[in-house]
C-alpha cells in the first residue's frame, strides 16, 4: 500500500453566532438544560442565501494554504454532507466551481455524521491506486436549513460549518494503522429527514407537516451512538494492538458531549486527550471530526509520528473509527 500524509487542515464557520441565550426566546428551553444535557453552549450559523459549499471553498482554502498548495494542484475532491446545496449537481461540484478548478472527479459521501471518515477511507484507497495523489476531503453542513426551529429537541443541537484536509501520497511512514467502518438501515427511521427525495417527494402537505427538518428519536439514538462508538474504538485498538495509552489525540464526532465523555470511560481514555469543540459548534455532523482535527492541529497539538483516533456515527445508521499515524 502507498503510504498517506495530512499535508493540511483548514476550517470555516459563518460569522453569526447562536447562544443558548438566543434559544431561550426562541423555545422552550435553557441553557442550563442545553449545556447540562448536550455540552454545546453556542454555535454558527448560516445567514441568505449561504449554502453548504460556500462554507465547503472557505475550509479548503485555509486547508489548501495550511498545506502549501493551490487549488490546481488538487486530483480529487471528497464532500462529506448530510446537507447538499441541491440534489445535483454535487456539493462537491459547487465547491469545486467556488474553487475555480476543473477536468478532476468530485463526488460526495452520504454517510451523515460518519461521512468525514467514510471519505477519508475512499481517499486512502484512491491514493493507493497510484493514480491520485493530493486529495481534498471536507465535511460540510448547513443544518440551520433543515431543523425546525420550533422543535426544542433538535433544534438546539446542531450548527453549521466545514472543515477539510488534504491527504496526499508519501514516503515516509504516516498512514492508517486501522480501521473500521459499518452500517445498520434496520433502524434507520430512529434519524432522519424524511421528505424531500424519491421516498417523499416535496409536497404541501410535505412542507406543512414539516417533513423536511430533522426528525429524531433523541433516547434511542443516544443509546446507540454510545454502544456503536466504544465498540468502533475497541476494534480498532485491538486490530492495532494498542490500548488508550498509546493514542496521542482523540478526534470523535461530537453529537453530544455526555456520548463522549460516555465513549471515553468505556474505551479508558482521558477526556484531556480529546478535541472538544462542541461547546462552540454544536452538532456539526459530518464536519465535526474535520473541525476538532483542525482546531488540535492549528494549536500545534499533533506531532509527527503520533496517533491520532478518529471515531464516528451519524444517521443509517453509520458508525467508524480509524488509528492515523501522523
Ligand atoms: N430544553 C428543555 N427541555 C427539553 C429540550 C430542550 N431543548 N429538549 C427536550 N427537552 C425535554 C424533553 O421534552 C423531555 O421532557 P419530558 O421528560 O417531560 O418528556 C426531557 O427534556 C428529557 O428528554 P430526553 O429526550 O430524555 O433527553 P436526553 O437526556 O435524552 O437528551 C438529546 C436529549 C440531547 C437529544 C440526547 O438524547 C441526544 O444527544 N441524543 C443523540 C443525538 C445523536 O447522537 N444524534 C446523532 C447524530 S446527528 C446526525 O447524524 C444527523
Amino acid at each position: 500500500m502507498r503510504k498517506l500524509k495530512i499535508i493540511g487542515t483548514g476550517s470555516y464557520v459563518p460569522p453569526k453566532v447562536l447562544t443558548n441565550f438566543d434559544l431561550e426566546k426562541m423555545v422552550d428551553t435553557s441553557d442550563e438544560w442545553i449545556r447540562g444535557r448536550t455540552g454545546v453552549k453556542e454555535r454558527h450559523i448560516v445567514e441568505g442565501n449561504t449554502a453548504t459549499s460556500d462554507l465547503a471553498v472557505e475550509a479548503a482554502k485555509d486547508a489548501l494554504s495550511d498545506a502549501g498548495l493551490k487549488a490546481q494542484d488538487l486530483d480529487v475532491i471528497i464532500i462529506a454532507t448530510a446537507t447538499p446545496d441541491t440534489a445535483y449537481p454535487s456539493t462537491a461540484c459547487w465547491t469545486q466551481k467556488g474553487l475555480g478548478i476543473k477536468d478532476i472527479p468530485v463526488f460526495d459521501i452520504g454517510a451523515a455524521c460518519s461521512g468525514f471518515l467514510y471519505g477519508f477511507e475512499v481517499a486512502a484507497s484512491l491514493i493507493a491506486t497510484g493514480k491520485y495523489n493530493n486529495i481534498l476531503v471536507s465535511g460540510a453542513e448547513v443544518m440551520s436549513k433543515v431543523v425546525d426551529w420550533e422543535d426544542r429537541n433538535t433544534c438546539v443541537l446542531f450548527g453549521d460549518g466545514a472543515g477539510a484536509c488534504i491527504v496526499a501520497a508519501t514516503d515516509g511512514d504516516s498512514g492508517i494503522l486501522a480501521s473500521y467502518l459499518g452500517a445498520d438501515g434496520t433502524i434507520g427511521h430512529l434519524l432522519v429527514q424524511p421528505a424531500g427525495g424519491t421516498r417523499m417527494p416535496a409536497s404541501h402537505e410535505t412542507v406543512d407537516k414539516k417533513l423536511h427538518t430533522v426528525h429524531m428519536q433523541g433516547r434511542e439514538v443516544f443509546k446507540y451512538a454510545v454502544r456503536t462508538m466504544g465498540g468502533s474504538v475497541a476494534k480498532v485498538l485491538k486490530e492495532a494492538n494498542l490500548t488508550a495509552e498509546d493514542i496521542a489525540l482523540y478526534v470523535p464526532h461530537q453529537a453530544n458531549l455526555r456520548i463522549v465523555e460516555a465513549t471515553c470511560r468505556r474505551v479508558n481514555m482521558p477526556m484531556s486527550k480529546t478535541s472538544v469543540i462542541i461547546d462552540k459548534y454544536g452538532n456539526v455532523p459530518a464536519s465535526s471530526i474535520p473541525l476538532a482535527l483542525d482546531a488540535a492541529n492549528k494549536k500545534g497539538k499533533i506531532k509527527s509520528g503520533d496517533l491520532v483516533l478518529f471515531s464516528a456515527f451519524g444517521a443509517g445508521f453509520t458508525w467508524g473509527a480509524m488509528i492515523f499515524k501522523w
